[in-house]
């Protein structure tokens, strides 16, 4: 039985990535206009609001993976997405301003762009085309991620795993370990941590009175601990996901606190993901990498993004490094394991891509990242500030392009809905992340200044 494009769109998983594809099919239904709708001020907003319940005449014999049906809900922003799209179609006037996903909205800077756009010509020429590069990244671009991001830390070239980004690496590194390892997660933490391991069958069903999937030890971060977990409570687990800066506190994590997390990690014989994500935010002494605490090759894989330094969350660039100092418990180096996954499923970073991100490590390319990552700061003061002076207890900002504000005693999910129908903000609910979240709304700096300057006039309009 053939599927047309329209059913596909009725039963398509809530995704901004089907729907912008579907975006440029040939679809006139009423669906389709919900694809792709400019809102004044608001930039293009791509999602789908939620397919109808469909009505199938046919059944193929598969049985669904359980471990998907695990799965609580939608991934958190794809339903931030549907809930921002169904406010629109109300309000249809509105001007609304996106601070909910946490995707950049400045250009990239050019130093950057013509590099890529070179290597884009380079491939119509017979000694500029090249197919399939390594699937562990151009040797250059290793080479200057390790010695200009990991300079004097003793990573080297062969540590590192150029890819399409690291929430891709998050997935790949889940296929690494397996469905029999146990792991932590920060709460609140990045939600890819939880879904992925989920999917893998590493946990048990969800819990609905504790919001918690069974067999995944919750690392509370909380106002109260410095949003640093209290490690002397922390059941032992295999792997330990740990972001910081991370989203969505925003809180960076201290060179005393990392130590501590290492030597935990390396009492119970774990191994830490370290997620670097935001490193170039962090204003103060707070390190920028795993590999700055003595020992942490033993024990911590580290993956990171151009997507928050460079506007390269369409571009797709990111990396992982495994340090060979890395075994598993039988003594066999995770990173062999890890190269035998990537070249498994993954065919190498784009070329452009790469060419964009050997620019980034350039001295100008370097300037210019600062220059935007500079940027996007100015914002999280303004929105700081904004809250603050509504008398409102407000965390992060300082390391990390997000802005965590406290709403005590309120349903996070209700104070989005406020923020949404009252303001025509879009900002992220905190228990999203994790119960550890509940209470507490994310607010992204992503955003141009008129936009940020105008949502916090709203802000403060609403809780003046
Ligand atoms: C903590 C964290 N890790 C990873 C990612 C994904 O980054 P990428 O665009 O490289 O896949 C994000 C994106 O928001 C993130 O917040």
């Amino acid at each position: 039985m053939s599927v047309t494009n329209h059913q596909l769109i009725a039963s398509a998983p809530l995704s901004s990535s089907s729907s912008s594809f579907f975006a440029h099919s040939n679809i006139t239904s009423s669906r389709a206009q919900i694809v792709g709708v400019r809102v004044k001020n608001a930039g293009v907003v791509k999602c789908v609001a939620t397919p109808p319940a469909q009505q199938t005449a046919y059944t193929s014999k598969v049985s669904r993976n359980p471990n998907m049906a695990k799965l609580e809900a939608g991934y958190l922003f794809p339903e931030i997405g549907r809930r921002r799209s169904a406010h629109m179609l109300k309000y249809p006037d509105a001007q609304v301003i996106s601070l909910g996903i946490g995707d950049t909205t400045e250009p990239i800077p050019d130093v950057i762009t013509s590099a890529m756009a070179k290597r884009a010509h380079d491939l119509s020429t017979l000694d500029g085309y090249s197919g399939y590069g390594a699937e562990q990244g151009e040797k250059k671009v290793r080479a200057a991620i390790a010695s200009t991001y990991y300079g004097g830390l003793g990573i080297e070239e062969g540590d590192i795993f150029v890819s399409d980004g690291a929430k891709c690496d998050i997935a790949r590194l889940q296929m690494l370990f397996g469905s029999d390892v146990t792991m932590a997660v920060q709460d609140p933490s990045y939600p890819a941590y939880v879904d992925s391991s989920v999917i893998m069958g590493q946990t048990g069903q969800y819990q609905k009175d504790s919001e918690k999937y069974g067999k995944i030890e919750y690392m509370r971060c909380i106002p109260e601990n410095g949003f640093f977990p209290d490690l002397s409570t922390v059941g032992k687990t295999e792997i330990i996901f740990f972001c910081s800066p991370n989203n969505p506190t925003g809180a960076a994590a201290t060179r005393e606190q990392l130590t501590k997390l290492v030597q935990f990690a390396k009492d119970n014989g774990s191994i830490i993901v370290y997620d670097s994500a935001y490193a170039m935010y962090i204003s103060d002494d707070s390190p920028r990498s795993i590999y700055e605490i003595p020992g942490a090759k033993e024990v911590a894989i580290e993956t990171a993004s151009f997507s928050k330094y460079a506007g390269f969350t369409g571009v797709r660039l990111g990396w992982t490094v495994v340090p060979k100092e890395l075994l598993f418990s039988d003594g066999f180096p995770v990173a062999k394991d890890f190269n035998r996954i990537v070249c498994t499923c993954f065919n190498g970073a784009s070329n452009i891509s790469q060419a964009g991100g050997l620019a980034c490590l350039s001295p100008q390319g370097l300037e210019a990242m600062k220059e935007v990552i500079g940027f996007y700061k100015e914002n999280t003061k303004i929105i700081v500030d904004t809250f603050k002076s509504l008398g409102f207890n407000v965390y992060g900002g300082t390391n990390a392009p997000y802005v965590w504000v406290h709403f005590p005693g309120r349903s996070s999910w209700d104070v989005f809905s406020e923020i949404l129908e009252k303001t025509h903000v879009v900002t992220t609910p905190g228990s999203g992340f994790g119960p550890g979240g509940e209470g507490f709304v994310r607010v992204s700096a992503f955003g141009h200044r008129d936009n940020i300057l105008e949502a916090c006039r709203r802000f403060k309009e609403l809780y003046k």
